[in-house]
Order: C-alpha cells, then sequence, then structure tokens
C-alpha cells in the first residue's frame, strides 16, 4: 500500500510551507496517476511510533500515458512532526513512504463554469483543479475566491499569476487578505458567511456555477457552505474538503452508549475477520490490533482513508468531516469515527 519514493525537489513557498516533489518510476506511473483534487498519505517512524499524514497535490494531473508528477503543498503545523520534519530537514534524494492518490475531492477537466473558495492551504487541491481544467477544456472557466492572511504567508503565489497570464479571459482571481490593507478596492478581512452572501453574487452569476469547491479550515468551509445554500445553490453542486479541524470548532456526536460485548466482522484485501471490539475504541483500533495493513491515515475523521461500507449492524459516528451525503446514504461510514450501536458490526473495507 505504501511505496518508498525518492523526494525529486523541496522548494520553500512562504516562511512556513514547502512543495515537494516525489519521483515515480516507471513501473508505478498508473498507480500514482492523480485526479484534480486527490490528496495522499506519507508515514514515517518516529521516536519509535509510526506517524501518518495526508497531503494534498498541487501539480495538473498527467493523461494516461504521460509522466506523473507528484507535487505536494505542506505547511507548517504548531507541534506537528511530519510538517516540521518536512521544513527543517527533508531534502532532495531522501524516501519517504507514500500512499497512492485517494480522494473524492475531485473535478475531472469538463466543460462549465467552476468557482472555488479556499482558505490558506486549502488551495492546495484547488490549483491542481484549476491549471488541469483551464489546459485541457477549453470551454471551461474558474473563479478562485482565496482568502490568507497576508500575501507574504500566501502559497502558491506565483503558480496562481502564471494561470492569470496564460487564462486571462477564462480565469478569475478574487484575493481577499485577513490582516493586511489591499490596494485596487479588494476586499479585506476574514470571510464568513455574511460577507460571502454579499460578495459571491457580486462577482459571478452564482445560480450558473456548475460546481463550487470549498477548502480550507472547518470554519471557512462551513461559512462557505452556508451562504451558498442562502443563496439557493443545490447541495449536489457543492464539494468540499476541511483541513483543520480547530479543537472546539466543530459539532462532535454525543458519546455512544456501546452494547456489552459488541463484535466486529470485518473484510479488508479479500480476507475477513471477527474481533470483540474493546470500551471506547473506534472501529479502526478493533481491525488495527490484529491487521496492521488497515488503511488510515489522520483518524481524525477528516482524510476518508479509513472508509468502510457498513454491511450489517449500525455505528455512530463522532464526526465525519470526509464522507459526502451521498456517501453516508449509500451506507459507508468512517472506521476511525465509528463505535458499534449494535452488539455485532460487519465492515467491509474493499467496497
Ligand atoms: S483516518 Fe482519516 S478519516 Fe479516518
Amino acid at each position: 500500500m505504501f511505496h518508498p519514493l525518492r523526494v525529486g525537489a523541496v522548494e520553500q513557498l512562504t516562511d512556513d510551507s514547502v512543495a515537494v516533489t516525489f519521483e515515480v518510476p516507471p513501473e508505478l506511473h498508473e498507480t500514482f496517476r492523480h485526479t484534480p483534487g486527490q490528496h495522499l498519505a506519507v508515514r514515517r517512524v518516529m521516536d519509535g511510533e509510526e506517524i501518518r499524514r495526508t497531503y494534498s497535490i498541487c501539480s495538473p494531473a498527467v493523461p494516461a500515458g504521460g509522466v506523473p508528477v507528484l507535487r505536494v503543498g505542506i505547511r507548517l503545523v504548531d507541534g506537528g512532526e511530519f510538517s516540521t520534519y518536512a521544513l527543517k530537514e527533508l531534502a532532495v534524494g531522501d524516501v519517504v513512504e507514500v500512499m497512492p492518490p485517494m480522494g473524492r475531492f475531485l473535478l475531472p477537466p469538463r466543460p462549465g463554469h467552476f468557482a472555488a473558495v479556499v482558505g490558506g492551504s486549502g488551495i492546495t487541491p484547488v490549483l491542481s483543479m484549476a491549471a488541469t481544467l483551464l489546459a485541457d477544456e477549453p470551454d471551461a472557466r474558474f473563479c478562485l475566491i482565496r482568502s490568507d492572511r497576508t500575501a507574504a504567508s500566501t502559497m502558491f503565489l506565483e503558480e496562481v499569476a502564471d494561470l492569470k497570464d496564460r487564462f486571462p479571459d477564462r480565469f478569475h482571481l478574487v484575493t481577499v487578505l485577513s490582516r493586511e490593507e489591499q490596494q485596487s478596492g479588494l476586499p479585506s478581512g476574514r470571510l464568513d458567511r455574511e460577507r460571502l452572501t454579499a460578495l459571491l453574487p457580486a462577482l459571478l452569476p452564482v445560480a450558473d456555477v456548475d460546481g463550487w469547491f470549498l477548502c480550507g479550515p472547518f470554519g471557512l468551509v462551513r461559512g462557505a457552505e452556508q451562504a451558498l445554500r442562502g443563496l439557493g445553490v443545490d447541495r449536489g453542486r457543492i464539494h468540499q474538503e476541511i483541513f483543520h479541524v480547530d479543537d472546539g470548532s466543530a459539532p462532535v456526536a454525543a458519546p455512544v452508549v456501546a452494547p456489552a460485548h459488541a463484535s466486529l466482522t470485518a473484510t479488508l484485501d479479500g480476507r475477513s475477520g471477527t474481533w470483540p471490539v474493546q470500551e471506547g475504541e473506534s472501529l479502526l483500533e478493533t481491525v488495527l490490533r490484529s491487521r496492521a495493513d488497515a488503511p488510515y491515515a489522520c483518524k481524525g475523521g477528516v482524510c476518508g482513508t479509513c472508509r468502510a461500507f457498513l454491511v450489517s449492524g449500525d455505528v455512530r459516528m463522532d464526526r465525519n468531516f470526509a464522507l459526502e451525503p451521498e456517501e453516508t446514504e449509500a451506507g459507508y461510514v468512517l472506521a476511525c469515527q465509528s463505535h458499534p450501536a449494535t452488539a455485532e458490526v460487519e465492515l467491509d473495507f474493499d467496497r
């Protein structure tokens, strides 16, 4: 599942962020070919403990037959073990264990009018979407509304400016800086539901946009979603990916009173097993005790790597920032957030 990839480049983007390019050997080209919007998980053992993180791919997608370019954006997180390592130590020639691209926050190129509201490092997957779409689909337009603290802290400034130069008629950029006055009458201050409700209709015909892509911190993404729903946009046209969930800013489901002696049956890579669920643990933890190959990255309900199909029984999820409503309605759950609500639960990680 993880593959050792050599680091081909580490580029400083801002004081607190870098772009890391991994080299993909020919035999893994198809495995690592991404769709714009996807992310990948990395893992590293530090002080005897395995840590995993997910990072979005910022490079444009390369069609089948071409050599995939795997470049991710990494911003330093306070106390973040992997991001500190990436910014301070990672160098060309190092080898990192990387999982193939995944995620369902996607914009494969197609004709239409698309728009994104992003905050901070939320630009990363959207840069891949906009660059691929504009290059591959002449009948597509893209409006990017990005929010950052200051110009100096803005990731991928050059890449976004390059899109403006290459596609002046089809790429519309609006930058909102929260901690800096701007010239040319552009808005400043934080983007919240109220400001977006006023701003979006002034920028573009909201109802004509075929797909909205919201990416960044929880507060911004939720505010943008509420603004769009309030402006009459269909839920099916809104796609979102949350990068950071600040403690206290997101609702967590009430604790579950798990049935005594619950058991979990899980299928993974075609092999099934049944195990008792220990009190308080998530179903992912139950599986991991016996199957080290169970898929996960964030363990926080954000990345979606641990998605599984609920075959039978019922579960309660603490929180879910990764699955679309259609996926939960279809029976998918996040194993890292699930606790048994019935005495027997069956999950299938292969579906
Ligand atoms: S491991 Fe990331 S959502 Fe479960």
